[in-house]
C-alpha cells in the first residue's frame, strides 16, 4: 500500500537516494534543500510504502496564480517502479493543482527518456513545445508538455 503525503525535513536523504537512482545528471542535495523551502508557490508530495515505511517516490511542483502549474521532478525508486507509484504522485498532484485554479500543467522532459514519455503520454499530456539545448550532461533538447486540467471538471482519479 503506498499513501501520499506532505514532504519534511527527514525525507531529503531518501529523496536525494531516489534521485541518484533515476537519472544520470542528479539534482546535488542543495538543490533539494533549496527546492523544499517554503516560498508559497512551491510543494512538494512524498509516496511511502506503509508496510515498509520506505519513500517509494516524490513529486515536486509548482502552482501560480495565473492558473498554470510546473511539475519539476517526479521519480520513483527502482524498486517500486510500475506498480502505479507515479500515477498516484501525478493524480494527487494534479488535483492538488486543479483546486488551486490551476487549468495547465506543463513539464520538460529529454527525448530520450523513453520511460517517462510513455508515462506521461498514458497520463495524457501532450507535446506543445521543444526547447533547443536546454538540458547538460548530456545536451540535449527538452520536450514542452502540457496537461489540461480544464478539460475533465471532476477530480483525476487513480
Ligand atoms: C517515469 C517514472 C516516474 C514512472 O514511474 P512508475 O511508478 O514506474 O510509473 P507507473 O507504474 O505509475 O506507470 C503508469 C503507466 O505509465 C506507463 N509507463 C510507466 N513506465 C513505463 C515504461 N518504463 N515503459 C512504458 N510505459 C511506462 C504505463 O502505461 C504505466 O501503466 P502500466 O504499468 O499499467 O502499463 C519512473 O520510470 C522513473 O522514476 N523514472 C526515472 C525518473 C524520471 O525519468 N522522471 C521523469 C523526469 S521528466
Amino acid at each position: 500500500m503506498i499513501e501520499i503525503v506532505d514532504c519534511t525535513a527527514a525525507d531529503l536523504d531518501a529523496i536525494c537516494e531516489i534521485e541518484k537512482l533515476s537519472f544520470g545528471d542528479p539534482w546535488p542535495r542543495k538543490v533539494f534543500q533549496e527546492e523544499l523551502k517554503p516560498r508559497g508557490f512551491n510543494f512538494a508530495r512524498l509516496a511511502k510504502s506503509k508496510e515498509e515505511g520506505r519513500l517509494a517516490g516524490f513529486c515536486l511542483f509548482f502552482v501560480f496564480p495565473q492558473h498554470e502549474a510546473q511539475i519539476t521532478n517526479i521519480a520513483v525508486h527502482p524498486d517500486f517502479r510500475r506498480r502505479g507509484v507515479a500515477k498516484q504522485l501525478l493524480f494527487d498532484a494534479l488535483n492538488f493543482c486543479r483546486e488551486r485554479e490551476a487549468e495547465s500543467v506543463f513539464l520538460e522532459v529529454r527525448p530520450s527518456n523513453e520511460s517517462a514519455r510513455a508515462f506521461y503520454k498514458a497520463m495524457g499530456f501532450i507535446q506543445v513545445g521543444r526547447r533547443k539545448n536546454y538540458y547538460d550532461d548530456p545536451r540535449e533538447d527538452a520536450l514542452l508538455l502540457r496537461y489540461e486540467l480544464t478539460l475533465s471538471d471532476e477530480s483525476t482519479h487513480g
